[in-house]
């Protein structure tokens, strides 16, 4: 990817200086309101929940998105019984507040979500395939169940199988999502409408407050937001990632499979993911069977990770990735979001009386 200044980003207009610069400080440091079903589930102040990215939504994130107002989730993959020993000690030292953790259904058996409840989560929130062989083990743990979707079809299981909260995401999302995705703006209100009255999240394409009261003029009662806490002091991320995010524009992120078969991710191919550009989705876009196939091209890819020539991991980014402009702890950006969001809605309320 070429070396992108701010500048080239970031319009010149004042009032799109950067995600919080639209707001007073004033207003970002009055109490926020904006309570929904979400917020009186768990007791939190801010209807903003933390994305559960795999590696990068550690126990200092999370704790940091819980102490700020919001709900932090574990981004804990697979369940790994290490991360999980190292990261939850974390997030309790870090918090009282409620906290969660997130596991890729694919990728999961019983004995992973058993690790994760023996860690007395409030929260389990499970993505991408089905859910159905552990919902009643976590519900029989006293844990919310929450449940990301990306289509109609994972929607209605969610509500068959009961879920506490559903997470609707569009394809605009950074990370994987479906194949064929569903815009948030058309997809999130779908949601709303099959699943209630259970409380939606909106996902994907939401970095500061204007997405969240959008989410909320929608019918959700909060959104679940991950790239924007990619650029956040917690996150566990290299810094070269921190950079490519703040520096990176949604034009330049693509859904695509390239990277995890270049890699050797074992992704289902019905979960794409959204990355930055990459000189090997250039290379092999269009030919995914080819380099599935192509034993020497994976080779290829280590060979270059292992010489610095490509980054060890794609960049994961969604298309909300312009309105990334700094690097706030992330406890103050789940006040700046609710603040933003405040004054979203006033402002849309008062021009509805003028
Ligand atoms: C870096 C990154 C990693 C992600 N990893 C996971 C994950 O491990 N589990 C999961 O459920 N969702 C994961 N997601 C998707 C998020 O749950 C969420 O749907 C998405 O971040 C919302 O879109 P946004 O990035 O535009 O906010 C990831 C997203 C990103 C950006």
């Amino acid at each position: 990817m070429a070396h992108r200044t701010l500048a080239d980003k970031v319009p010149a207009a004042p009032a799109r200086r950067g995600p919080c610069s639209w707001v007073p400080m004033t207003a970002m440091m009055s109490v926020m309101t904006l309570s929904t079903a979400f917020t009186k589930l768990f007791g939190v102040r801010h209807p903003v929940a933390l994305a559960p990215m795999g590696g990068s939504a550690g126990g200092a994130l999370a704790a940091a998105v819980s102490q700020g107002g919001g709900l932090g989730l574990l981004g804990a993959t697979k369940g790994d019984p290490e991360w999980l020993a190292r990261e939850v000690p974390v997030v309790r030292q870090g918090t009282d507040r409620p906290w969660g953790i997130g596991l890729w259904t694919w990728a999961i058996d019983v004995a992973a979500v058993e690790r994760a409840l023996e860690c007395q989560p409030r929260a389990v929130l499970l993505s991408f395939g089905d859910p159905s062989p552990f919902t009643e083990r976590i519900r029989r743990a006293g844990a919310t169940l929450i449940l990301q979707v990306t289509d109609m079809t994972e929607a209605r299981q969610a509500v068959d199988l009961g879920a506490d909260v559903i997470v609707a995401q569009g394809t605009e999302s950074g990370g994987h999502g479906a194949r064929h995705g569903r815009s948030t703006l058309p997809f999130v209100p779908a949601v709303v409408d099959l699943a209630a009255p259970t409380p939606v999240l909106a996902a994907g394409g939401i970095a500061d407050g204007r997405g969240l009261a959008a989410a909320l003029a929608l019918g959700a009662e909060g959104a679940l937001i991950g790239t924007r806490f990619q650029a956040t002091a917690e996150a566990l991320v290299d810094p070269s990632i921190t950079t490519a995010i703040v520096e990176g524009r949604g034009q330049d992120t693509e859904r695509n499979r390239v990277l995890d078969i270049a890699r050797g991710a074992s992704w289902p191919s019905r979960y794409t993911a959204r990355t930055l550009g990459h000189r090997y989705l250039d290379r092999w876009r269009g030919r995914e069977a080819e380099l599935a196939a192509d034993r020497q091209a994976q080779r290829d890819y280590q060979d270059d990770v292992a010489r610095g020539e490509v980054p060890p991991l794609p960049v994961w980014a969604g298309e909300a990735v312009d309105l990334i402009t700094d690097l706030p702890p992330a406890a103050d950006l789940v006040t700046a979001l609710a603040a933003q969001a405040e004054d979203a809605l006033t402002r849309v309320t008062r021009a509805g009386k003028g």
